[in-house]
């Protein structure tokens, strides 16, 4: 049986690639799918990776989550700093949440150094672009391996 972890990606992060591509790098969201399943394999690990623009289409994500998958790798994107609705969900889930963002959130607005989805996150890693997205699969392992000792 493979270790399911769902990757949730909230909004405007469809649009990597040509978004603002100083703060959010070149590539897309196919290209960082691509790389996670990767790194995930390279895991023993299977992802279900998934984008929305819409804040209750994540939540849903998240509830349905909690029966089946592992953990949550979740960039809430800008609902990470407004959403008591997603952290309430990865709340409820009781599964091991990272948070992850592409960009250093706390080099920018004010209004980014908040978030809501760190109040329920095993950890965060931000800043690191598309690596980050890696690096959160390599801790899941750890995580995961741990619990299972
Ligand atoms: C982001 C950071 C958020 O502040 C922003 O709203 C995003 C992307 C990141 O990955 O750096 O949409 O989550």
């Amino acid at each position: 049986m493979t270790t399911r972890i769902y990757v949730l990606n909230g909004p405007n992060l469809n649009l990597l690639g040509v978004r603002e591509p100083a703060i959010y790098g070149s590539e897309t969201l196919e290209d960082l799918r691509a790389r996670t399943g990767k790194a995930a394999a390279a895991h023993g690990l299977e992802i279900d990776f998934r984008q929305s623009n819409i804040e209750g289409e994540l939540v849903n994500w998240v509830q349905e989550a909690r029966g089946k998958a592992k953990g949550i790798i979740i960039n809430a994107g800008a609902y990470t700093h407004t959403s008591v609705a997603i952290l309430d969900a990865l709340q409820a889930a009781e599964l091991p949440v990272i948070e992850v963002h592409l960009s250093n959130i706390f080099r920018r607005d004010q209004f980014r150094q908040h978030s809501y989805v760190s109040l329920a996150a095993t950890g965060v890693i931000c800043g690191l672009g598309g690596k980050g997205y890696e690096l959160a699969i390599e801790a899941m392992a750890n995580i995961l391996a741990t619990r299972k000792a």
